[in-house]
């Protein structure tokens, strides 16, 4: 598989790491989602839910301080901090409860199904998304789950941002494309957030670094076999129908029409959304009182 990183520059990340650590700031995150460190990690583990004694791996772990914050508080929980700058890892908490591994998240050497959670904090974006989300899905567990929160494009292209930051910035629509193809199912937890520390380091080129992004957070969970049984079980009863749950509240919209066009022959069904009707998008016919179509199609 090739890989297409951004531009990161380790040896100038390497270089400013220790004034950053020493003076301003021990998470390396551009938006934070509460006043202090603490409090900021706390929000972080609450979206992730870990259960007791669990496993996780932060990859582009930083100094490792997300990991050391949130193990004061979860003592239970094993961190296993992953990342390609033996700088920032030398900074990083050791011992009871951290592994320190250094290497490219693009190819860990871990094995597959070996962790329960993970972590990707302002860190995929130094990455190429794809690879890297699919090298997270090979090394989680079935069912575990990942928490990225990472810059977000809204409008304009990366070729700046990636030169200034060594970062790039997905949309919505990739960014939940490629969690899918990763085999993820993608929840999104909250947009913006607190971009003023980022600011505060670098107040004159701020505004221009992040014009068009904003920061995303979301917990995606790696889609099992139980669940993929569970989705073909509820598909395989309606063969021949197309089944849509509570995506579509009336045919005669766009997703309606869209599949009227692809698929002229199926059945819609609308569950859910009240009582169950059918809707031929051959003809647009209505089920009728005894529940059946009374087009033939
Ligand atoms: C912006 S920092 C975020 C650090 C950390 N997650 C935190 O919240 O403090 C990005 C991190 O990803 C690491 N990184 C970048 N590219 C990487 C790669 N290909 N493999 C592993 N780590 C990488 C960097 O060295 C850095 O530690």
């Amino acid at each position: 598989m090739s890989i297409n990183p951004p531009p990161f520059n380790l040896a100038a990340v390497e270089a400013v790491t220790p004034h950053i650590v020493a003076n301003v700031e021990r998470i390396l995150q551009t938006h934070r989602y509460a006043a202090d460190d603490r409090d900021h990690v706390a929000r972080l583990m609450d979206w992730l839910a870990p259960a007791e004694g669990a496993s996780i791996v932060d990859i582009g772990c930083g100094i490792g301080e997300v990991a050391r914050l949130a193990h004061e508080a979860r003592p239970d929980l094993r961190f296993t901090l992953v990342n390609i700058s033996p700088v920032q890892l030398s900074y990083c908490p050791t011992g009871d409860g951290f592994d320190l591994v250094q290497c490219d998240a693009h190819a860990m050497p871990l094995p597959p199904e070996s962790f329960d959670y993970a972590l990707m904090n302002s860190a995929l974006s130094n990455m190429d998304a794809g690879p890297a989300l699919k090298e997270a899905a090979r090394v989680l567990k079935p069912g575990g789950a990942l928490l990225v929160t990472d810059f977000l494009r809204l409008y304009g292209d990366n070729s700046q941002f990636e030169r200034d930051l060594g970062a790039r910035a997905l949309t919505v629509r990739a960014f939940r494309d490629l969690a899918y193809e990763a085999g993820f199912m993608a929840k999104t937890l909250q947009f913006g957030g607190d971009d003023a520390h980022f600011r505060a380091l670098m107040p004159e080129h701020a505004d221009h670094i992040l014009a068009g992004v904003t920061y995303g957070a979301w917990r995606l969970t790696k889609i099992d076999n139980d669940m993929m049984n569970g989705a073909r079980r509820e598909i395989g009863k309606h063969m021949g129908d197309v089944a849509l749950r509570a995506l579509i509240a009336s045919p005669d919209n766009v997703a309606a029409q869209k599949l009227q066009n692809d698929l002229c022959s199926a059945t819609l069904m609308h569950i859910g959304t009240g009582p169950e009707t059918r809707v031929c998008l051959s003809c647009g016919a209505h089920t009728n009182e005894e529940g059946a179509l009374p087009c033939g199609h």
